[in-house]
């Protein structure tokens, strides 16, 4: 896939109406956003758009209204945010692409911000209904996709609409790619990927792709028990993926033939049962992941992993981390996690954690600022690290 895509430096935009999606799906509690990264991260094009006196039509989806009007999904709470951030009225709109916001869209002056009602209010967004997208580039002159966390969905917001409008990136979705881009075509070596999370079957693109880049690549988390499982090791109660024993075998017998240090777990933390509730205290005991007793299960790394996940980290000059290493919701079991999480912010490395439970957990560690980037797309930097296209970069114009 081409990634050299134009941004919005390279069009004009004084003036201009400019669309600008953006992924405001951000946590809520009790109607109250719990974290504003994603708006943070959004705030540069927005500026940008501002100060270059174009009139700006923002849009996004958040959760999944599957086109009803659900109150607790509206954008509001959002508009206030990026208002209180940027110091500056955000016009809301009642509605996506209809009556209200053709109205307002008209009435904007140049450096005015509008934003549109959530996108997913209406069915047509997520099938990329023609009819959507048209409607909403009829708002606009210019359309910049910035909403990296969603563009892996081909929807009327995130690529339908470029069919009908000259169409660039903002600066987040050219600062994901251009880092994550770059990790991938001509990384510093040794490049080091550290997988984790439940299920092989969440990540086998991306152990396969990442299998064709990588120095190293480490797997740990839930996951790891059914790459030991596939080395002939009994792994007793833990998480096992029967159907994807051969896939296992593959990806070994892969790495063993490209030269590619494919490391699992050394040892690990078991307990007799998954933790109910999963943050509910429980025993653990350590021990190597080639002893676990039949009645067990893993639940975590051990500390001799931990070590040697460290180390490789350490000595890499590229990292990439996706997943957890275990249930890292139960402070018990989120040792490796926590390890993992520190041996990047410790690293001299450019270090990329891939969105999703890993980015939070460098997040509510108080990591973040020691790692390189911490994409702000889970499923969407997931598919990058599979080396998919991905439909909302795709469709924006060449350089
Ligand atoms: C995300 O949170 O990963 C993006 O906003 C995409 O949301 P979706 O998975 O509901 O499409």
């Amino acid at each position: 896939m081409n990634y050299n895509k134009k941004s919005i430096e390279d069009i004009e935009v004084a003036g201009k109406r400019v669309l600008c999606r953006c992924d405001f799906n951000v946590p809520t509690k009790d109607g109250k956003i719990t974290s504003d990264k994603r708006i943070v991260a959004a705030l540069p094009t927005i500026k940008y758009l501002v100060e270059h006196d174009a009139k700006v039509i923002l849009c996004s989806h958040m959760g999944k209204p599957k086109g009803e009007w659900k109150p607790e999904l509206s954008l509001k709470v959002v508009a206030d945010r990026i208002s209180e951030l940027l110091g500056k009225e955000v016009i809301m709109a009642s509605d996506v692409a209809g009556e209200d916001s053709k109205a307002k869209a008209a009435a904007l002056k140049n450096g005015d911000v509008m934003l549109l009602e959530n996108t997913r209010y209406i069915k047509g967004e997520t099938k990329n209904d023609p009819e959507l997208s048209k409607a909403l580039a009829d708002l606009a002159d210019i359309f910049v996709n910035d909403a990296f966390g969603t563009a892996h969905r081909a929807h009327s917001s995130t690529a339908g609409v470029a069919d009908y409008l000259p169409a660039v990136s903002g600066y987040l979705v050219q600062k994901e790619v251009s880092i994550m881009g770059k990790a991938l075509a001509a990384p510093e070596r040794p490049f080091v990927a550290i997988l984790g999370g439940a299920k092989v079957s969440d990540k086998l693109n991306v152990i396969n792709n990442l299998l064709e880049k990588v120095d190293t690549l480490i797997i740990g988390g839930g996951m790891a028990y059914t790459f030991l499982a596939a080395q002939g090791y009994t792994v007793g109660k833990s998480l096992v993926d029967n159907e994807k024993l051969d896939y296992c075998k593959e990806m070994l017998a892969k790495a063993e033939a490209k030269g590619v240090k494919l490391l699992l777990p050394v040892d690990t933390a078991i307990a007799p049962s998954f933790p109910s509730p999963i943050d509910a205290e429980i025993p653990v005991e350590y021990v190597d992941c080639t002893a676990i007793p039949a009645d067990q299960m893993g639940l975590d790394i051990g500390p001799k992993a931990c070590a040697e996940f460290a180390a490789a980290a350490k000595a890499a000059k590229t990292v990439v981390w996706n997943g957890p290493m275990g249930v890292f919701e139960n402070p018990t079991l989120a040792k490796g996690t926590i390890a993992v999480a520190q041996a990047l912010a410790d690293s001299d490395a450019v270090t990329i954690v891939g969105g999703g439970d890993s980015a939070a957990a460098c997040e509510q560690l108080g990591f973040a600022n020691a790692i390189t980037h911490i994409s702000t797309g889970g499923g969407a930097s997931l598919e990058f690290l599979e080396g998919l296209e991905l439909p909302g970069i795709a469709c924006l114009q060449d350089k």
